[in-house]
């Protein structure tokens, strides 16, 4: 009997940490294996961000840690104790989508939309280091992030987009990216 209560007793013992969130302070408790993605999803309501393979090979789990992306399903949660974290829910500011947003959307470059939230979040840190970056250094860049829906093309095609946007061009889809050859 004495056992049983020893077991239930180390059972609700969770794990407790303070860390930002999309520029927020917050506290969580939770169950000390959890993952960040789990947490994030389970314990902070952030579903934006997706599970996946939960191996560390699609990236669709991405989010930043400190401004750098991480693949949240490999990360534990309790290492991010006072730690930065942003998820694709921090990316737009207010009602003002963040210009990655706005260009996937003009672009039809989130269809399914599951990768779509990695994806941002890694294009928003390339775009930080390489402010016009070339067709191969988006390749690169996004080489983790896995998208079973668009042919990546248009994924390309709205960072470039969105990254004229951004250098203060008035940049606008090309016509063929929309609708296609004529
Ligand atoms: S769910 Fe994390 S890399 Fe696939
Ligand atoms: S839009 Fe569906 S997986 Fe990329």
């Amino acid at each position: 009997m004495k056992q049983i209560k020893k077991r239930s007793k180390a059972k609700l013992e969770k794990a407790h940490i303070s860390l930002r969130v999309n520029g927020e302070q917050v506290e969580v408790a939770f169950a000390p294996h959890k993952t960040l993605l789990e947490v994030l999803r389970e314990d902070l309501r952030l579903t934006g961000t997706k599970h996946g393979c939960e191996l560390g090979e699609c990236g669709c789990c991405a989010v930043l840690v400190d401004g750098q992306p991480v693949l949240s399903c490999l990360a534990l949660g309790v290492a991010l104790e006072g730690h930065e974290v942003t998820t694709v829910e921090g990316m737009a500011e207010g009602t003002q989508l963040h210009p990655l947003q706005q260009a996937f959307a003009e672009l039809g470059a989130a269809q399914c939309g599951y990768c779509t939230p990695g994806i941002l979040l890694t294009a928003k840190v390339l775009l930080e280091k390489a402010p016009r970056p070339s067709r191969d250094e988006i390749k690169e860049a996004l080489g983790g992030n896995i998208c079973r829906c668009t042919g990546y093309i248009k994924i390309y095609e709205a960072v470039e987009l969105a990254a004229a946007r951004i250098a203060g061009e008035q940049a606008e889809p090309a016509e063929e990216s929309i609708y296609g050859w004529q």
